[in-house]
């Protein structure tokens, strides 16, 4: 008789997407249900808080029962509840924490303690048989861009991260200054297909020649400079712009976050001596920065496999929580039910 999957229930609420997924093994999908908010944010123009964490309350019941009932499955057969704990919006991410340590007080089944960010590094390594370690990983969100040094699931180091805003804020920033809608990163990346990525030299920050973190502040201003004047008192031109302008800006911009976040994997490539490269979240799905990183794994000597997380898995979602969750299952790491929700990590 084949053996029963091992079968974890994973809760996401860190942001505006309440995710539940029910995963066996680490691999095998058996269901993913996603509830997204963006509409609610969408005239605010990036996240509000409070909007996220009402809105999680309303979902998160729902959310988890689809789940279960799409794997057609019971609570019988869930062996562990995994939840995102950290990092993200702490009142968003207690949404789901105070879920996932109610089901497993009633259910009496173990609690697993999620990072975010370590779960979407998990959903570029799905289904993945032969990983060739070490590894680095890019995570590129709408909160977070990091760098990690990726020897196995449970321990990524860090290499390093974002001083200021993450590259995916910034293509929400951005867009927000273009009158694009929200979220801005499909919009860039749209507008930008008809622009000219040379048009305008917009800084690409690389803070000092070995440095493997990122800084997108200064780029977001020199978009709101270019549009505004430098003294802020200008008109605001995006208004008089022809279709022709905003797609030239979002392709300047976008080829100059592209190039800053090519630049540092390629560093953190050579001094981690990486045979393969991870690259995952919200911004993974972006089309531009998947092709030239692709380019720039296969001209690497020697050449380097790159495994990008596929596009649905790319934004927040559970399936990469409870795929996280199998492999601290097996490794017996437990929460225990005083977890709490912290906004860094
Ligand atoms: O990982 P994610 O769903 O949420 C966080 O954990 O933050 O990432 C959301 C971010 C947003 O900033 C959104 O604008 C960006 O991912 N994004 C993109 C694209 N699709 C989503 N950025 C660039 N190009 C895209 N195609
Ligand atoms: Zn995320």
């Amino acid at each position: 008789m084949q053996a029963k999957s091992v079968n974890i229930l994973g809760i996401e609420t860190s942001c505006d997407e309440t995710a539940a997924a029910v995963v066996g093994d680490g691999k095998i999908i058996k269901s993913s249900v996603i509830a997204s908010q963006a509409k609610l944010h969408e005239k605010y123009g990036g996240v509000v808080p409070e909007i996220a964490s009402r809105a999680h309350v309303e979902k998160i019941y729902p959310v988890i029962s689809e789940a279960i009932q799409q794997a057609n499955t019971s609570e019988d057969d869930i062996d562990a509840i995994a939840v995102a704990n950290q990092p993200g919006l702490t009142v968003a991410l207690v949404i789901g924490v105070t879920a996932a340590k109610t089901l497993a007080f009633m259910w009496s089944k173990p609690l697993i303690a999620i990072n975010h960010l370590h779960a979407h590094l998990q959903s570029a390594v799905l289904g993945e048989k032969d990983l060739q370690l070490p590894a680095a990983a890019l995570i590129v969100s709408g909160g977070h861009t990091s760098l990690y040094d990726y020897r196995s699931p449970l321990e990524p180091e860090l290499l390093g991260s974002t001083i200021d805003d993450a590259a995916g804020e910034a293509f929400d920033k951005v867009a927000n200054i273009l009158r694009l809608s929200y979220p801005g990163g499909p919009s860039i990346e749209k507008a930008a297909e008809k622009g000219d990525p040379k048009a305008i030299q917009f800084p690409r920050s690389m803070l000092g020649p070995d440095s493997l973190d990122f800084s997108f502040s200064g780029i977001k201003t020199a978009v709101l400079y270019y549009c505004r004047g430098q003294d802020m008192k200008g008109q605001d031109k995006v208004g008089s712009m022809s279709e022709q302008e905003i797609a030239d800006i979002a392709a300047s911009f976008q080829t100059a976050v592209v190039d800053v976040l090519i630049k540092k994997t390629e560093r953190a490539v050579e001094r981690i001596g990486a045979k393969t490269v991870l690259f995952g979240g919200g911004v993974a799905a972006n089309n531009e920065l998947r092709s030239r990183l692709q380019t720039m794994c296969e001209t690497a000597v020697p050449p380097k496999k790159l495994l990008v997380a596929p596009k649905r898995y790319c934004t927040d979602n559970a399936v990469m929580v409870a795929s996280l969750g199998y492999y601290k299952y097996k490794a017996k790491l437990f929460a225990d039910l005083s977890l709490e929700p912290k906004a860094t990590g």
